[in-house]
């Protein structure tokens, strides 16, 4: 094995530099096109024509749930150079729930590589409720994916750690790096969940007896548990998305949190399974890979562009906030994050 010398060390870092700076022109220069007014108008016109917005209701199979503020409405957008822009409540924390399950299959897939997801618990929707026990049922476990709990619960059960604390630990430090800050759990929540989450159980032994869980499934249960309870507001989860749409390096401190090659296979399932049986609905509307939680959290990538959040915790019957999914549209749509929406190259005559 060669040895590199200390002119070779400095070429290395020389190149390694210049790649950084290209990767960071690079995404200045997608994400320039969009002017902090034009950003701010956005927010604004979402915010006013959603505000008096009266649909849904809160989780309350997580008793926790039901008791929080219905009204709490904050948007937040992170752009891939570091702009952040909000409006209204961002500075009340809601949990995370399910929009955890797209950090830990992110950390999953960084210590194993994709393979690992596509061949445990797949890459696939299910088109059922996100904890559908029939799903589970329909190819013994695989075939489904990372968002819906029994693929999530697998996945939090294949994070390395030689204990319940290492593994927690690492996750939750996981977690703060994708938000820019030392994130925190709500207490209240996790009791409450941990103690009505008997169908989650189920669906751990279930995936432990068909062999995609190896190890304890309550104790993957119970982490899982834990990390869907962690306590963010409408910035942190903003800015957790623009991580992803930054190619996995945090756009406001700069922190590379995954390896950019191994983040269009995350976007890949947010975008066929973030909303679960409604996913179909979601990406016709605004094109792009999301993830809600019964928090009444939402993120959305618009890759290379931004990271957006809002949270709204009255649901809807599939468990998605009602208005953040109609901001979204909103959103989404005038700023142009939709990918799949080109313009034709002009043909030279
Ligand atoms: O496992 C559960 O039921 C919750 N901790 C998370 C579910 C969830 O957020 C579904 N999202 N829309």
């Amino acid at each position: 094995m060669m040895i590199a010398t200390g002119k070779a060390t400095r070429w290395t870092t020389a190149i390694a530099m210049l790649s950084l700076a290209a990767t960071a022109a690079l995404a200045r220069d997608m994400s320039k096109g969009l002017s902090d007014a034009e950003i701010n108008t956005a927010l604004d016109a979402a915010y006013a024509q959603f505000r008096d917005l009266d649909e849904g209701a809160n989780a309350d199979y997580i008793p926790a749930l039901a008791k929080v503020d219905s009204n709490i409405y904050g948007i937040a957008l992170v752009t891939t150079d570091g702009r952040i822009h909000t409006k209204g409540d961002v500075a009340s924390e809601v949990s995370i729930q399910s929009i955890s399950k797209v950090f830990t299959m992110a950390k999953v897939i960084e210590e194993r590589g994709a393979g690992a997801i596509a061949g445990n618990m797949g890459v696939d929707a299910t088109g059922q409720v996100f904890n559908s026990i029939v799903a589970v049922e329909q190819y013994q476990g695989a075939e489904m994916n990372a968002m819906v709990n029994p693929g999530a619960i697998t996945a939090t059960s294949m994070v390395s750690g030689g204990s319940r604390d290492e593994i927690w630990n690492k996750i939750l430090a996981y977690y703060s790096d994708f938000a820019g800050r030392p994130l925190g759990v709500n207490q209240e929540v996790f009791k409450s969940e941990s103690e009505t989450n008997q169908r989650n159980q189920a669906i751990a032994m279930l995936m432990y007896a068909y062999g995609h869980i190896k190890d304890d499934p309550l104790r993957a249960t119970d982490i899982y548990t834990e990390q869907c309870s962690v306590s963010v507001n409408a910035k942190d989860l903003a800015t957790m998305a623009a991580t992803l749409a930054n190619g996995g390096t945090n756009p406001v401190t700069g922190k590379v949190v995954m390896k950019s090659e191994n983040v269009p296979e995350v976007l890949a399932v947010m975008a066929t399974a973030g909303l679960y049986d409604d996913s179909g609905k979601w990406l016709y509307k605004t094109g792009l890979p999301a993830k809600s939680g019964v928090g009444g959290g939402i993120i959305a990538v618009s890759p290379g562009k931004f990271g957006i959040a809002v949270i709204s915790p009255p649901l809807d019957a599939a468990g998605n906030s009602v208005k953040a999914q109609k901001t979204f549209e909103g959103v989404s749509n005038s700023l142009g994050g939709i990918p799949y929406a080109v313009a034709p190259v002009a043909r030279k005559k």
